[in-house]
């Protein structure tokens, strides 16, 4: 086992992920292959519905943060399993609509909706909005009456909290771009803004803190400050709040020296605070909504990779170079997120190479990991990456012209595409002049 139960190593020396040799899915599906194991993506959310309903009551509902992983595969899956989903942009929203996602679990999120994107989620009939700003509630506002309806909304508000993460994804601090702060004053004012609005219904609020935290720490910290706001709220204004949505960002173990965050004893703990201060404060227990996005996809994950060259530069460093990089992958360039790698086909061997492992792009940042222990590789072996399933495929890009790979799902013992491989007509098909020089 490395890392996850679902990641082994076979009789013949190769890496397997849910009980498939990767090697002959490399043979199989070519290089690079984002590869998912449904049954582990479909447990988290299981864990996710049965701890949200048991710790926080019935009416709890985890949402799938789409932005983790978005295909129509991955919507259908969560649309089985009772989740509600997090989208972000109407990308995700019409993806969402096409595979017929049950619009009222869907929570619509995003720190600049424009006028465009609010009305097509209320078209689609969205469940909810979490309104960021001021100028986004006064459009939805306008909107909702023009249509005779009234928007559901949560207030997304900013706690002022440092939950001890990297920086870019870092986002209840004061000054963070998203939401309203409760220290300045403007998240009252944007409730008393919304109760004015007939066309706007506000059920409660957001918050969310940040991504890739191992402690409960900063959640009980947010889940106080935001208890104590919606107590405020109620007491002052008399407003009828039901509903508070505490975001994501629980942890996922990427490399052995990470910690396994216990998903269920972090939801409990969470609950138990969050009942005792609504008890201390006051208020009656709201829906709790969870959006959870890494800790349902990311676990799930793998990606082969073919090596091309094994450079040594004696004294300094070994380079070994695989057929994707940041393209596929650009979490080590953006924020040098830390991973596990080996060779597939040379699974059971002793990692006796430390190496920097660079992608194909034209540009010396292109890494996908550094002082990575390997082992020792040549030219045509598979080079795997583990727990890759989410803030991966979703965000791929066609950097240097490269075709993003496919997605390849994994249940029980058999695999199959569900998201393919960009050609280079799909990249050509963008460009509206004709390929053809004329002179
Ligand atoms: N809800 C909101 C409002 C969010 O902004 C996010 C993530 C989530 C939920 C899900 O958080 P999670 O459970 O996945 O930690 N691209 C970065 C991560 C950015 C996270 C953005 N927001 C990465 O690759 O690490």
């Amino acid at each position: 086992m490395l890392l996850y139960p679902h990641f082994d190593i076979n009789d013949q020396g190769h890496l397997t992920v849910g009980g498939l040799d990767t090697v002959a899915l490399a043979k199989e599906y070519g290089t690079p292959v984002n590869l998912l194991d449904e049954n582990v993506v479909r447990a988290q959310m299981r864990l996710y519905l049965r701890c949200a309903k048991q710790y926080f009551g019935e009416s709890a509902l985890p949402l799938f943060a789409s932005k983790a992983l978005c295909c129509a595969e991955i919507y259908r899956i969560a649309a089985e399993e009772g989740m509600g989903i997090d989208c972000v942009s109407p990308g995700e929203l019409y993806i969402a609509d096409r595979v017929g996602f049950p619009a009222s679990r869907i929570y619509f999120h995003g720190n600049n909706k424009t006028d465009a994107d609010l009305a097509q989620a209320l078209d689609m009939g969205v469940g909810t909005f979490v309104v960021d700003n001021v100028e986004e509630l006064d459009s939805l506002h306008a909107q909702a009456l023009s249509r005779g309806t009234r928007a559901r909304i949560l207030l997304r508000i900013t706690p002022g909290i440092d939950p001890h993460t990297h920086k870019a994804i870092s986002t209840g601090g004061v000054d963070s771009k998203f939401g309203s702060p409760i220290m300045t004053g403007q998240a009252e004012a944007i409730v008393l803004h919304a109760l004015a609005c007939e066309g706007i219904d506000l059920q409660g609020f957001h918050c969310h803190i940040g991504s890739q935290i191992f402690d409960a720490e900063p959640f009980i910290e947010a889940a106080q400050i935001m208890v104590a706001f919606m107590a405020d709220m109620t007491h002052k204004h008399g407003v009828r709040l039901h509903e508070l949505n505490l975001g994501g960002g629980l942890g996922v173990r990427y490399t052995e020296k990470q910690p396994t965050l216990d998903v269920e004893g972090t939801i409990r703990t969470i609950a138990e605070s969050v009942k005792a201060l609504c008890a201390q404060n006051g208020i009656a227990m709201p829906r709790v909504i969870l959006e959870p996005g890494r800790s349902i996809v990311a676990a799930a994950g793998a990606t082969l990779y073919t090596v091309g060259s094994v450079k040594r530069i004696p004294g300094f460093k070994n380079y070994v170079s695989v057929d994707g990089g940041m393209p596929d992958n650009p979490r080590y360039a953006l924020y040098g997120s830390p991973y596990t790698a080996l060779i597939a086909n040379k699974a059971d061997r002793c990692a006796d190479l430390c190496a920097t492992i660079a992608g194909r792009c034209c540009e010396s940042g292109d890494l996908l990991g550094e002082n990575m222990m390997l082992q020792t590789p040549a030219r045509g072996d598979i080079l795997a990456m583990l727990v890759t399933g989410a803030y991966q495929h979703s965000m791929a890009s066609n950097y240097n012209k490269i075709p993003r790979p496919p997605l390849v799902m994994i249940k029980d013992g058999v695999s199959r595409v569900v998201v393919r491989r960009e050609t280079y007509e799909d990249l050509l098909s963008y460009d509206v002049t004709d390929p053809v020089f004329t002179r």
